[in-house]
């Protein structure tokens, strides 16, 4: 596992303003803040500004110009266009995704790769001692509690998860939440709830390919509604399937979507909301990434536009505590008598004692701050990711622009097949998803999703091999053409 090192004033410095430019506050060939301004704006000395200038020269972000100042160069990634919806094929298929699904998921286990496959958060960013207190802490207190069941859920934990999701622009009481083992079994339980199989559900596209496994392991049909990078789902081709098809549920994560990284504006979670509010179709909102933002504030759930309890929210503390403590929620709305047998039925109740120490946790006051923390070191590494893989990916790459979360969502020139890449990767000690299980339809064949979770040299020397191995490709392609061409002329 990679250390996370402590930053140095200056690399922040750096870091903050190549995130303006990933994010399009300065665009190539614009000129940025002088030093002496950067130095006033951001209470920091001359001297620390200069070096900051100089590490961004260096990382190829800004150049000098003499007598004139520091611009953006004209070199950043080049960023996921839109998708043509009119090209898209919208029909409903049967879910089927690959083994690598699995593959993906148990070479995340294996210390020996370098995880740039599964989106597990580095635990050496986690508050691993303070939990473990908590966890000491509140069993010693509670004795006899903590070795019994806890259904629907320890009632200090949902009570803090309600007062939280205020700041989603939720208003939800205890009873309104129940504790699942993460957010994978409170979307497990909200399909199941609402669906048969056979049944159609509305997924985005890109999708997170753990969300298509329990679909296919359902029997339940997809239609894929094409993603943009900017804004996520495109409204008009949901629009366009809500008229055309008879579908019983959506499935999609609004927030800092799982691979591309967008935000839903709050404009098109209205729309979204009364649009599925008219044909009475439920939404499963999956949030696991939503406190991971970078830039502003915590965007709102589509559920705090829901006056309907149409809205199941699914959300976890995966990513910013303790995966491996198990410890989601579901808020079931009007579906609560369904999901609430389903658990039962499926786990009685989820462990008590992982339960008990995040709510003292939350309760100590500290997870606000440890949140500002780690949104700052995702928003630096994936400025890194994307910097080390423009420059060291082959030309016609396109990156997107993560808004928050950790993940990477990189289109390469058609010539890749990154089904064939992952498998070389893995052969050099690299994990990566390839972008077809992201599909129902196998779409995305030159897409590959990578994590940010991790930075450090062996990472980046992991992406220069990623690069040169794509690159590879475009020569075997080549001979493989000539060759084909070759054959041709002879039977001429
Ligand atoms: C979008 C999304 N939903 C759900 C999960 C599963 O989360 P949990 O570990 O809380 O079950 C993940 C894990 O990576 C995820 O990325």
């Amino acid at each position: 596992m990679e250390t996370a090192r402590k930053q140095n004033l200056y690399e922040e410095v750096a870091d903050s303003i190549s995130n303006m430019v990933r994010c399009g506050t300065y665009r190539a060939g614009e000129r940025i803040p002088s030093i002496r301004a950067v130095s006033r704006q951001m209470r920091v000395s001359i001297t620390t500004a200069m070096e900051a200038y100089r590490l961004l020269e260096d990382r190829g972000v800004v150049e000098a110009r003499p007598q004139s100042g520091y611009y953006v160069r004209p070199v950043p990634a080049n960023t996921i266009a839109r998708p043509d919806i009119s090209k898209e094929e919208m029909n409903p298929v049967m879910c089927c995704v690959e083994e690598i699904v699995d593959m993906v998921f148990k070479d995340s286990m294996n210390p020996d790769f370098i995880q740039l496959g599964a989106t597990i958060p580095n635990t050496e960013l986690l508050p691993v001692d303070k939990l473990s207190r908590c966890l000491a802490s509140s069993v010693r207190r509670k004795g006899d509690l903590s070795v019994s069941y806890s259904y629907p859920g320890d009632l200090k934990l949902r009570t803090l998860i309600a007062r939280r999701a205020a700041m989603a622009g939720c208003s939800l009481a205890p009873d309104d939440i129940i504790i699942t083992a993460g957010c994978q079994e409170a979307a497990f339980l909200a399909l199941n709830a609402v669906c048969k199989p056979g049944d159609t559900v509305v997924i985005q596209s890109p999708a997170y390919f753990n969300h298509l496994q329990v679909m296919q392991n359902m029997n339940l049909k997809v239609v894929e509604i094409p993603s943009n990078p900017e804004d996520g789902i495109s409204m008009d081709a949901l629009r366009f399937v809500l008229e055309e098809t008879a579908v019983k549920a959506c499935l999609l994560i609004p927030n800092f979507s799982n691979p591309l990284g967008c935000c839903m504006p709050d404009k098109n979670k209205a729309v979204l909301m009364k649009l599925l509010a008219g044909y009475d179709i439920p939404l499963i909102e999956d949030d696991i990434n939503g406190d991971l933002c970078f830039f502003h504030e915590r965007p709102r759930v589509v559920k705090a536009f829901d006056d309907k309890g149409l809205v199941i929210l699914c959300s976890s503390f995966s990513k910013t505590l303790a995966p491996g403590y198990r410890v989601g929620w579901i808020t079931p709305g009007r579906y609560k008598p369904a999901i609430e047998h389903l658990k039962v039925i499926s786990s009685l109740s989820t462990s008590t004692p992982p339960q008990m120490a995040v709510a003292e946790f939350l309760a100590g006051g500290g997870y606000d701050h440890h949140l500002r923390r780690i949104r700052r070191i995702y928003a630096r590494q994936v400025s890194l990711l994307t910097d080390a893989v423009a420059r060291c990916f082959p030309e016609g790459t396109n990156i997107s622009r993560p808004e928050g979360g950790f993940s990477l969502w990189v289109e390469m020139p058609e010539y890749v097949d990154s089904i064939l890449l992952y498998e070389q990767a893995r052969q050099n000690g690299i994990t990566i998803a390839p972008g077809p299980i992201f599909s129902v339809r196998q779409k995305f064949r030159n897409y590959i999703r990578l994590s940010a979770a991790f930075w450090s040299e062996r990472t980046h020397n992991a992406i220069k091999k990623l690069g040169s191995l794509s690159a590879q490709m475009r020569k075997q392609r080549i001979v493989a053409e000539s060759a084909a061409g070759i054959r041709k002329n002879m039977v001429i």
